[in-house]
């Protein structure tokens, strides 16, 4: 079977240690690489969307892994094990990331792969305030997006508003995404009418921003 370079990305940031839960799986595919590759040995996936999840099963099925791949029907964290530590969401916006992850049952994680399709900021800042410290980042670029892996393990530390916005670890690093963003940014600057002058400036102090991260 063939991998997005997306999903790839994100099995490279599973350990064989991991007791893992793929929620949102759809596909269940990153399960059944995980699998099929000996990265790990057994893993939950879930789906609250009842198609998904038996698209999930029929894949699950046709590599005959059934054993090893236990499909679950449910909203988020509350189809967990006891064993469970490790958690990946990925495809799914920060505002439902936080829905899930809103449960008592976090209490059990420790580390959690997050590849979230928008704001890395509220995203960020909601783990820091759940105890979590940001252990790695990444970008990864497939078919003209960019997607972003950030993992959160169990921890304090600090960070400050860019760090929380840009990424502790990205800001650092990576140029060609940040010019990606800055032509965003510039095409955004472009659609805002003159009259709106504090709306431009905030963007505008966005792009100056950027342009340092691109040096
Ligand atoms: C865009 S797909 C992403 C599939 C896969 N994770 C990927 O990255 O390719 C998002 C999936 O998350 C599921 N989903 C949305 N909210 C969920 C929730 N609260 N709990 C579990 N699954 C959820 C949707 O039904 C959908 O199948």
């Amino acid at each position: 079977m063939v991998l997005s370079k997306r999903l790839k990305s994100i099995a490279g940031l599973i350990y064989e240690t991991d007791k893992v839960i793929d929620i949102g799986c759809d596909h269940a595919l990153l399960a059944v690489y995980l699998v099929k590759n000996k990265i790990l040995d057994y893993l939950i996936v879930s789906d609250v969307n009842q198609n998904a999840i038996e698209n999930g099963i029929k894949n699950i099925k046709k590599y005959k892994l059934e054993k090893k791949i236990d499909a679950r029907l449910g909203f988020g964290l509350e189809v967990i094990d006891v064993h469970t530590d490790t958690v990946v969401i990925s495809g799914l916006g920060t505002n439902t990331i936080i829905k899930i992850l809103s449960n008592p049952n976090l209490k059990q994680i420790k580390k959690l792969i997050i590849q979230s399709n928008n704001d890395h900021f509220l995203l960020r800042r909601f783990m820091i305030l759940k105890g979590f410290y940001i252990s790695h980042e990444s970008v990864v670029y497939e078919k003209g997006h960019y997607y972003i892996n950030i993992v959160f393990s169990r921890g304090k530390r600090k960070y400050s508003l860019k760090e929380l916005r840009y990424g502790p670890m990205l800001m650092y690093a990576n140029k060609d995404y940040y010019e990606f963003m800055l032509k965003k940014k510039h095409a955004i600057l472009d659609n805002i009418p003159k009259y709106k002058l504090f709306t431009r400036i905030k963007h505008y102090k966005d792009t100056v921003y950027l342009k340092k991260l691109t040096k």
